[in-house]
């Protein structure tokens, strides 16, 4: 529904009164003695009608898709054949134009369908008018309503939101991927993931969780790298690795759950995704080890990224992992990778020192939505791994501190937004679930 406060409340039929509506032109439709304007104002539509004497009055520079305008009239109710937004329609006797709009076919706002190509770079140099679109803005509207969602979840759990920096001078996930800002006379990074901040609060706070940029210097273009994404992240404390999975299996659920309870958002991910089922608990889990095996014994095998079967060790790269989640074609737990291709953070197995306690959440379409795992607790082991991964122990002073006072078994993980949304809205690309995207030669609009 619009938001005018008389259209909302239907005050304007009850009375008979006039009203008056503003927002912009979102649909135009001309009749010899009738002109149709379907009007916006992000928050719903209404269809206005301009008759008689009123269809004089202006011409095509007058109306374009765009054009704000305030109008007057007498709210009508219509018969739901009609097709008119909530079966009401305005017949206007008067109105201005507030600001007028380029008509003509290039005005790109809400012609940009869900089939066109929003990520090719005609349409991601306007991104600012490829959001006017139904499609974009109801992908705006579902990824407010999910990260909501999480806010509320995290709540109810009783988990506490904390505000970490996204100024920082220490790694998370690798060298590599590092944004480097100059920080005044000291050299700083743009964070990768707020991790190891959330675990310096659980002793404090309790369980914790955030919702921040995290920032990766992505030197690949891929469906679903962003160099700038929202994290989901969250840590809990006196847990073992069971319970990470299963608490991993209860949000997931429970914000699915708090998406579809609305209407609209149910109604557009019908629309978007008609055979989305809503995963069945307990999600499959399968080890790192049985997953190579899987790969391997496809026919024709799935290979590793050289074109060779995969060896326990090898990375399990993204085709190989997105073509593994999309036969399966339902979520996996994936765990217990290999000591030497994950973090330095990464608790070891107690009964298989070769892998950590650690899981990626793959998704079919997507892959990877989800990565995390148990932490090391013990100073000394910590200790060998900065010096395994070549990290200045001194800059992790503060982290390492977690160790010496009072450690404790605890783990999290990190839910990337924009893939979160791909997988539930079945978007091909990250792409479409952020507002602007940032990915290696694009740093516009
Ligand atoms: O697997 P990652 O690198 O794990 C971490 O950063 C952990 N420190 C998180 C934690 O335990 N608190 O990243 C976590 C998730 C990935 O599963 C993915 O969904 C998302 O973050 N992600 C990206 N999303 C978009 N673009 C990128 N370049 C991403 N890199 C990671
Ligand atoms: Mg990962």
């Amino acid at each position: 529904t619009i938001a005018n406060k008389d259209v909302a409340l239907g005050e304007g039929e009850k009375k008979g009164a006039r009203v008056k509506v503003s927002g912009r032109i979102h649909q135009l439709r001309t009749q010899k003695q009738v002109t149709f304007i379907t009007l916006t104002d992000g928050y719903g539509q209404l269809q206005c009608l301009l008759q008689g004497e009123l269809t004089r009055t202006y011409d095509a520079m007058t109306f374009a898709l765009g054009t704000s305008l305030t109008l007057y009239g007498e709210l009508k109710k219509v018969p739901e054949d009609k097709k008119a937004p909530d079966s009401r329609e305005l017949h206007v006797d008067y109105y201005e134009v507030i600001g007028s709009s380029p008509s003509g076919e290039d005005a790109i706002t809400n012609k940009v369908s869900h089939a066109q190509n929003q990520w090719d770079q005609s349409m991601l140099d306007n991104r600012h008018l490829v959001l006017r679109g139904d499609h974009a803005a109801a992908l705006m509207k579902l990824r407010a309503h999910t990260e909501w969602a999480f806010v509320k979840t995290y709540h109810d759990m009783k988990f506490v939101k904390v505000a970490p920096p996204a100024l920082v001078q220490t790694q998370v996930e690798g060298g590599a991927t590092l944004f480097n800002v100059p920080y005044y006379d000291e050299k700083a990074f743009l964070t990768q993931s707020s991790q190891l901040y959330l675990e310096t609060v659980l002793p404090s706070l309790g369980n914790v969780y955030c919702i921040e940029k995290s920032f990766r210097a992505e030197k690949s273009l891929t469906r679903r790298h962003l160099s700038e994404y929202t994290h989901v992240e969250a840590e809990l404390d006196f847990i073992d690795f069971a319970d990470l999975l299963e608490h991993l299996e209860e949000i997931i659920c429970r914000v699915i759950d708090a998406v579809l309870e609305d209407t609209e958002m149910a109604a557009f991910l019908k629309e978007l995704n008609p055979t989305f089922q809503k995963p069945q608990r307990p999600f499959l889990r399968m080890k790192y080890s049985d997953a190579i095996e899987w790969l391997n014994k496809q026919d024709p095998p799935i290979l590793n990224e050289e074109g060779n079967t995969h060896v326990f060790g090898d990375d399990i790269a993204e085709a190989a992992e997105r073509r593994m989640t999309d036969i399966i074609n339902r979520p996996i737990f994936l765990t217990h990778f290999p000591t030497e291709i994950k973090a330095f953070y990464m608790k070891k197995d107690p009964s298989d020192a070769r892998v950590t306690e650690s899981v990626d959440c793959l998704m079919p379409g997507v892959g990877e939505i989800v990565g995390g795992s148990m932490r090391m607790e013990g100073y000394e082991e910590l200790m060998a791994a900065y010096e395994r991964e070549g990290i200045p122990a001194k800059d992790y002073y503060w982290y390492t501190d977690q160790r010496k006072y009072g450690t404790s078994p605890h783990g999290g993980y990190g839910l990337g937004l924009e893939r979160f949304l791909a997988w539930l809205a079945n978007q091909h690309t990250v792409r479409t679930t952020c507002l602007y995207p940032r990915f290696m030669g694009r740093c516009k609009p």
